[in-house]
This record gives structure tokens, sequence and C-alpha cells, in this order.
């Protein structure tokens, strides 16, 4: 049986421009380079590195926002690489949904929560009936409150709302991005907590991208560490004795100082 999701060998280069006084030169570097992992249904990965590793990129070439430059994305055994256009992209995208650290605040603020979490469904030709009401109650948002618009949330709730959004269609993969970076550690805990359930619920796989390796270390089972644009390791916990890369080590010692 195939893995949910295969990315093999990916590299992805973008361009540096140069200014001097004199001239404007463009330079490229790589963002990825020979990225590999897989994800199996239901698993749950996280990816974690430092500022600027690549950690965003490899989220925005699963969900076909940028193109890899080199490598394979298969997703359910199927080539996900090259596909394009809304044609090519709509049965995939039914499959694969993301909630980003600023998700929250980019909801449209003219629509009720029921017409945002529900827009997916619509989009899909499938039944909406009580499903922003559920979705909310799934969320840990009361469900009368489907008529309210996003103004009259607190940035926890929104992000809840985004949540809603992204599972409403039951996607195989979810892919978290620092989406609870910018809440306070309470809302940040329930909304973790909120994710495990979802994730043990429905079976959801998750690819859980964050700074936070305490939360990484509780959500995932697998665990993928990325600097300078190349995974380099993949272990099971955050533990010293099992990591052998001195960024890994140095990142774990890190932690631990933190919580001392
Ligand atoms: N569209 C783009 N054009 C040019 N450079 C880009 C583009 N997107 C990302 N980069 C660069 O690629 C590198 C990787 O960026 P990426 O956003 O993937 O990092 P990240 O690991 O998600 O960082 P952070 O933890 O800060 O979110 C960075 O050096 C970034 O500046
Ligand atoms: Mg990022």
């Amino acid at each position: 049986m195939c893995s949910l999701l295969e990315v093999k060998n990916i590299t992805k280069c973008f361009s540096k421009r140069l200014s001097g006084f004199f001239y404007k030169k463009k330079e490229t570097f790589a963002a990825l380079q020979d990225v590999s992992f897989s994800l199996d249904s239901g698993e749950s990965m996280g990816l974690i590195g430092e500022s600027g590793s690549g950690k965003t990129t490899v989220a925005n070439i699963l969900l076909r926002l940028i193109e890899a430059d080199q490598g394979q994305v298969l997703f359910n055994g199927e080539d996900i690489t090259r596909l394009h256009g809304y044609k090519q992209l709509y049965p995939i995208r039914r499959n694969i949904q993301a909630v980003f650290q600023n998700s929250g605040t980019s909801l449209d603020s003219h629509m009720t929560l029921e017409d945002i979490i529900t827009e997916p469904l619509r989009n899909y030709n499938l039944p909406t009936k009580r499903r922003a009401e559920e979705s909310l109650e799934l969320v840990g948002l009361p469900s009368d409150w489907a008529k309210r618009k996003p103004y009259q949330l607190s940035g926890g709730q929104r992000q809840r709302v985004s949540i809603a959004r992204a599972m409403v269609l039951k996607p195989s993969l979810l892919i978290l991005d620092e989406a609870t970076s910018n809440l306070d550690v309470i809302t940040s805990s329930q909304i973790l907590a909120l994710m495990r359930r979802l994730h043990e619920e429905n079976q959801t796989a998750i690819l859980f991208i964050s700074h936070d390796i305490s939360a990484v270390d509780k959500l995932c089972t697998k665990k993928a560490v990325m600097k300078d644009g190349r995974i380099v390791e993949t272990l099971r916990s955050l533990d010293l004795n099992e990591a052998s890369h001195p960024y890994t080590r140095k990142l774990i010692e890190s932690k631990m100082s933190v919580s001392l």
C-alpha cells in the first residue's frame, strides 16, 4: 500500500536580487535541496527548524501554491507535482487543506461564519445544512454563532473558525503552518488539544509546522528537522539519545533549557 503523501527529492530555488549603486543583479539560491519524506494516512508529522530553513516553502509546494523545480510529490500515489489550474487541482484541494498563522485574520469580514465555513462545501456542491453549526461545535465555539461575523470574534476564536473551515471537507491531509504562533499560551494549548482530537477522531494526517518543539513533540509521532533547505534528520522522539545531527541536539538542548 502506498503512503498518503510521498515527497521525493524536492528542490526549489528562488531569485535573490542584489542591488548595488550601479548594478542590479539576480542570483538564485536553493530554498529547498533534495527534500524527501513520507506521511501515512492518519499519521502526524512535525516539521521544525530555524526561520528561513524552508518549512513554509514545503507547505506551499504541497498545496501547489508554488511549483517545485525538481522532484516529485505523490498524493495517494498520484503525481501532483505539475498539476495546473483550477480543473486539475480541484480534486486535490478537497483533500489537502491548510491553516496558516494568519488564517484567522484573513477571514472575509463581510461574510458570516456560516458562509465562511460552508464555502468549501459549496465549491464541491456538497450539502451545507447544519454543517456550520456542527463545525462550530467541533472546534469548541457555540453553534448559535453561525450568523456572527469575524470582527465579533477574538484572534483565537477566528483561528478556530479557520480550522473549522479547513476541516469541513474532511481532508485526508491538514497542513498547519505556525497555526497557533500568534495566540496566547492558553488559547494555543486549547487549539493544540483540539487538533489532536480532530486528528484522532477523523484520522486526518497532519503536517504540523512549528517553532514550538514541545507542541510538535506532543502532537506528532514523527519529527523532521530542517536546516538550510534540507531535512537533516527525521526522528520519533525529540530525545537527545535519539538525535544524531548536531543541529537537532542543539534544538533539543534549547528546549530543555527553556523548560528549566
Ligand atoms: N517567493 C519567494 N521569493 C524569494 N525568496 C523566498 C520566497 N519564499 C521564500 N523565500 C526564501 O526562502 C527561504 C525559506 O523560506 P520559508 O518561508 O520556507 O522559511 P520558513 O522555514 O518557513 O521560515 P519561518 O520559520 O520564518 O516561517 C527564506 O530564505 C525565504 O526568504
Ligand atoms: Mg514559515
